[in-house]
Formats: structure tokens, sequence, C-alpha cells
């Protein structure tokens, strides 16, 4: 086999890509698949649920009834029944959506990278919360952005915070390319950011002439409480570019999300998109399409909340059962998280080493969540794709690593 010399491409590479990052979900994927671990790491959909015999009708109906048009190149915004039903799920968030200002995207994902690679230049400001989602750290450094993170507590980012960065920033005569947010049912926090907050970003933006990145994939997944209006409904100004996904609601496999913004931005967007993919899947809007037809999209969402709920329940109930006194966590009404806090001694990447290796049980470490690396005491739990019993398990697991390591450093202090 020929011996790859690593050091060879070193001069081929461009400058920006000294920054690039690989987001520690990713890294951790290889670990998630391992059936000998139980991963509460990653934020999976919980795929079983959804009937293999409707995938089979719908696949079946659109090979059936276009294949050609399925296997063929479509427009760079998507198709127009795909927007307008991506317009249907947005009014279930009371949201209006004018199809005309939608952009279809491979995955939630693209959007943000879209957002970034059309509003960033190398050293511009992007304003995020701490923590803030660790698979847009990867985007945001790609493009050298100057990434700020402002703390968020149990009702979403501290606004009072927001407001004085963007205020010293004002005074050095800067200002953010965009503040990102993710307003339900954070990921990694699990936070919803509260309505009051909601106001005031809006009024924020519209006193400096700010653009909002509303990332918003867990909106329908509410166990309980009540539905939020989007930041995108709260604003009248055309301020606020909304980024959202089927992943959640539908399949993550079948890689479509979508943008809605104001038409000038839009129109960079889709060229963006050009240069980045061409176009959506067809065949895979062809798929989304069909089952907007022929199924009530929202029974499946119902459905699948039962199963997160029964999940968030279990998991709380373990936190409470085993995790010792001096961890907290936050109590989701939605979504797919729990995010702990661990004595500030502890650092969560050393931990999951331990929990991989001796008790072969994963989350996600919550430096994660940070451009700097900071958030070492802090750990993301999805309850979302493992069952009951699993769960209960796992959480066992992380408690005799955690207090194995809370022994041993007062053992150590002990002794100094
Ligand atoms: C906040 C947030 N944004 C975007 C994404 C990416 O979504 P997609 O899988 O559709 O690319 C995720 C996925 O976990 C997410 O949690």
């Amino acid at each position: 086999m020929t011996r790859i010399d690593f050091d060879k491409y070193e001069d081929f590479y461009a400058k920006r890509t000294e920054g690039m990052r690989s987001s520690v979900m990713r890294d951790l994927m290889a670990i998630i698949a391992r059936p000998d671990i139980i991963s509460l790491a990653g934020g999976l959909p919980n795929t079983e649920s959804f009937p293999a015999k409707t995938l089979a009708e719908i696949t079946k109906a659109v090979s059936v009834n276009g294949t050609a048009a399925a296997l063929q190149y479509g427009p760079t915004e998507g198709f127009e029944e795909t927007r307008n039903n991506i317009v249907e799920v947005m009014a279930q968030e009371n949201t209006v959506a004018d199809p005309d200002n939608i952009i279809v995207t491979t995955g939630g994902q693209q959007g943000i990278d879209l957002v970034t690679r059309v509003l960033v230049d190398p050293g511009d400001v992007i304003i995020a919360e701490a923590p803030t989602y660790p698979g847009a750290i990867p985007s945001f450094c790609s493009f050298e952005a100057d990434v700020i993170q402002v703390p968020l507590d149990n009702d979403g980012i501290r606004t009072d915070l927001l407001t004085q960065e963007v205020e010293k920033l004002a005074k050095a005569g800067r200002k953010p390319k965009f503040i990102y947010l993710i307003p339900d049912f954070h990921n990694p926090a699990g936070v919803c950011l509260s309505l009051e907050r909601r106001v005031e970003i809006v009024e924020l933006a519209k006193k400096h002439e700010l653009i909002i990145v509303e990332d918003n994939p867990y909106a329908q997944l509410r166990f309980e409480g009540q539905h939020l209006p989007t930041l995108y409904s709260l604003d009248q100004d055309l301020n606020v570019i909304y980024l959202s996904t089927f992943s959640k609601i539908l399949s993550p496999g079948i890689r479509l999300g979508w943008m809605v913004a104001p038409s000038p931005l839009l129109a960079k967007f889709n060229l963006g998109k050009q240069a980045a993919d061409l176009c959506p899947s067809t065949l895979a809007q062809k798929i989304v399409n069909q089952y907007f037809r022929e199924f009530r999209w929202q029974d499946y969402v119902e459905e699948v909340i039962k199963v997160y709920r029964t999940r968030r329940d279990a998991m709380l109930a373990a936190l409470e059962e085993f995790f010792p006194e001096e961890a907290s966590w936050t109590h989701p009404q939605g979504g797919f998280y729990i995010w702990v806090t661990l004595p500030d001694y502890l650092d969560t990447a050393d931990l999951l080493a331990l929990a991989i290796e001796e008790q072969k049980v994963a989350f996600v470490p919550g430096s994660g969540g940070w451009v700097d690396g900071s958030g070492a005491n802090h750990m993301r739990l999805s309850f979302s794709a493992v069952p009951e019993d699993v769960i209960t398990e796992g959480i066992e697991r992380i408690a005799k690593v955690i207090r194995e390591q809370m022994d041993l450093y007062r053992a150590l202090r002990g002794s100094e």
C-alpha cells in the first residue's frame, strides 16, 4: 500500500482552511455508531417510528408517476410545490411566509453556510449564543468570522448582555454581520427564548439595523407549554432571516431544509447555492411533496412528540436518581436536548474519554458549543434516539464516571 505523505499537500491549501474545524458531533459520529456504546450524544431523530409502508407507498408513487422529473435537475430555489409545503409548515408555527421568499436548501445546515458565505468577510463579527449549535461553528470558522458569544440562561440569550455587546461594537465603529439565534428548544442548551426577549431582540434589530438569523429546526417539537411566536413573525422591518429543516419533523436523510429572507438577500443566497450545489435534490423534494399530498404530515410529528416526551421524562427521572446533587440541568419543554452543568473543576472532554472507555457511554462535551473551547464543565445529553431503559442505563453509567472524578478531585485536594 502507498504510504501517504500528508506534508506533500501543505502548500496547496487555501489560507482560509487554517480556520476550518470539525464539529464535535461529527467527530463523535463514528463512536455513536458503535453497537457496544450507549449514545446520548447524537441529536438524531427517531426515524424508526416512520412507517416503512408509508415510505414504500410514496417512493413507489414518485417513481411510477414521474421518474424522469424526479431524476432530473430542478430550480435552484426548489420546486414551487415544495415551497408551498414549507409555507404550510410555517403556518403551523403561526408564521406567514411568501413562497417567493423561500429557497429550499440541502438541509438546514446549508442555510447557515449560505448566510455566512454571503454576508461574512474575514474578521467580520457574528454574534451567537454561548453555547451555540456546535454544527454552526465550522461554518463560521470556515469564513473566518470573529464570533462573539453572549451567555444564555433559562430564558435564552441574555438580552441585557446582547444589547451591551451591540452598543460596545457600535462605539468601536463595528456592527455584527448577523446575530445567530436558536430560539426554540436550543441545541445544545434545551431552553426557549422568552417572549419578552424575542420582542426586545426584534426592537434591538430595528434600532441598530441588524440582521437576525433565526435557526428554528425544533419549533414543532413542543411537548407542553405555550407556542411562542417566531422572531420572523414579530419582525415588521425585514431584519430576520429564517432557517429551518425537514430533518426533525420528517427525516434528516432526505437532506432538505429552507431559508426565508427578504428578496435582495435571497437573490444572493440563490447565487451562493448555485455555486455550492446547483439545486436541492429533486428526488427528495418529489418524495416530500408526495408525502404532503397523501398524508397529514402533522400526524407523524404528533406521533414522534409522544415518543420524545416519554424519553425526556425518563432522562429527567434518571438524572434525578443518579446524578450528584452538585449537578444541575435544564428541563426542556420540547426538542431533543438536556444541558447539564457540573462543578467547574470537571472537564467533560476528559469525562467523555473515560465514559467511552470504562462505561461504554457517550455524550457531547460542552466545549463543542463555544468557538474558544470554554464551557468545559457542561455536557449535552440527547434523549431523542434511545429507548427509555437504555437512557436510564446510560445516565447511571455517566453518573458513575462523574462521581469517580469528583471523588478523585476531593482526594487530591484533601492531600494538598
Ligand atoms: C440548530 C440546528 N441548526 C441546523 C441543524 C442542521 O439541520 P440539517 O440536519 O437539516 O442540516 C441542526 C441539526 O441538528 C440544528 O440542531
